[in-house]
């Protein structure tokens, strides 16, 4: 079905979803050599929410009715569905045809998954704002869903403590009104620093084997003090393309959203960008970081809680393995 074309899309509807479970620094404590005080320091984590079962669509679907049920539609009347994961329930089929058949969610639409690991929520609202631009999709589901936990090695202390499970889903709806909702993004990556983050088996390079279970290669491999340079320099870069393209000033933003990777890179980012820290919404030190969930949990977060009205400029930025990278800019409805 064609529409007419729209002058902007819009942020319909937030909603987000984390297991009850949650793991404490004294949890991870008792199984490696480390401590609370090191890991709130060297991250600003204190608790991450863990997974007891349930997978990557069943936390998405929970996300997705609550940003449903705030925008006031229902599964009827979404015309498309990205999930943005890199924890899928399984290789094939896409967590996004799981979770369609999950809500009921009709059957001649587009649904697929999209993987830019930690920018994955803000490449997947580039991509369905573009498809919506054409005129031929009229409301949008963007899931961002993981369940990392797993795939941490428990015993390697430099990453067990980084991240935890959850979801977070945005309603996209065209708009008549012109010069509001997402008004600007930026994507990039650089395939050339694939080493720096990444797990080595379990894809075609390198099949599940009992030797790549026995080697622990379906475990998360970070270089953190390389991620943490590049993330700092990268995000503060794309935060300042977006705002340039859309001739917006740092000042001028109401609520900085950045992915939640570490409060010391979080900190720095705002810093460098000269946004007061009252202007930033951190919420890791109970979530730790949960991948491309991580900026719609915390943007469904900040507009419950009362931090974004109509007329604010949100930023949104992200990095993350590939790398990949991506800045989004709205001006709230
Ligand atoms: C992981 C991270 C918190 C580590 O902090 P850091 O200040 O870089 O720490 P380092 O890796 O330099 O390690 C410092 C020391 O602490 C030790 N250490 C590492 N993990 C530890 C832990 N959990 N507890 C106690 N000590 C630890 C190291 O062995 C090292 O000891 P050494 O100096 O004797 O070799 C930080 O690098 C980071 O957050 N990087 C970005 C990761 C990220 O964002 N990944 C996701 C991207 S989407």
């Amino acid at each position: 079905m064609e529409f007419a074309k729209p002058n902007s899309i819009i942020i319909k509807g937030m909603g987000y979803y984390v297991p009850e479970k949650v793991v404490t620094n004294d949890d991870i404590a008792q199984i490696v050599d480390t401590s609370d005080a090191w890991i709130y320091e060297r991250s600003g984590i204190r608790r991450r929410h863990v997974s007891e079962g349930e997978s990557a669509s069943d936390m998405a679907v929970k996300s997705a009715r609550a940003a449903l049920e705030e925008a006031n539609l229902s599964a009827s009347d979404i015309d498309l569905v990205i999930v943005t994961t890199v924890t899928p329930d399984m290789m094939f089929p896409s967590t996004a045809c799981l979770v369609q058949a999950k809500l009921g969610i009709r059957n001649n639409i587009p649904c697929f998954d999209l993987e830019a690991a930690c920018t994955g929520f803000v490449y997947g609202m580039e991509v369905a704002t573009s498809m919506m631009q054409s005129g031929k999709y009229k409301n949008a589901l963007v899931i961002s869903s993981e369940r990392l936990y797993p795939i941490l090695n428990p015993t390697d202390r430099s990453t067990c403590f980084l991240f935890g499970d959850g979801s977070g889903a945005a309603v996209l709806s065209c708009s008549d009104e012109p010069g509001v909702g997402i008004i600007g993004n930026v994507l990039g990556a650089d395939g050339a620093a694939t080493a720096v983050l990444k797990i080595p088996a379990g894809g075609s390079l390198m099949p599940t084997t009992e030797q790549t279970v026995k080697d622990g290669l379906h475990y998360l491999q970070m270089d953190g003090r390389e991620i943490f340079k590049n993330a700092v320099r990268i995000m503060q870069e794309k935060a300042l393309d977006v705002l340039d393209l859309c001739g917006v000033k740092a000042e001028d933003i109401s609520l900085l959203i950045p992915h939640q990777a570490n409060i010391r890179i979080i900190e720095t980012v705002a810093k460098r960008l000269k946004i007061p820290s009252q202007k930033v919404y951190v919420n890791i030190e109970e979530y730790g970081n949960t991948s491309s969930a991580s900026i719609p949990i915390a943007l469904s977060q900040a507009l419950k809680s009362g931090r974004i009205h109509s007329g604010d400029y949100v930023l949104l930025v992200a990095f993350g393995a590939g790398l990949t990278w991506g800045a989004t800019l709205i001006k709230w409805q």
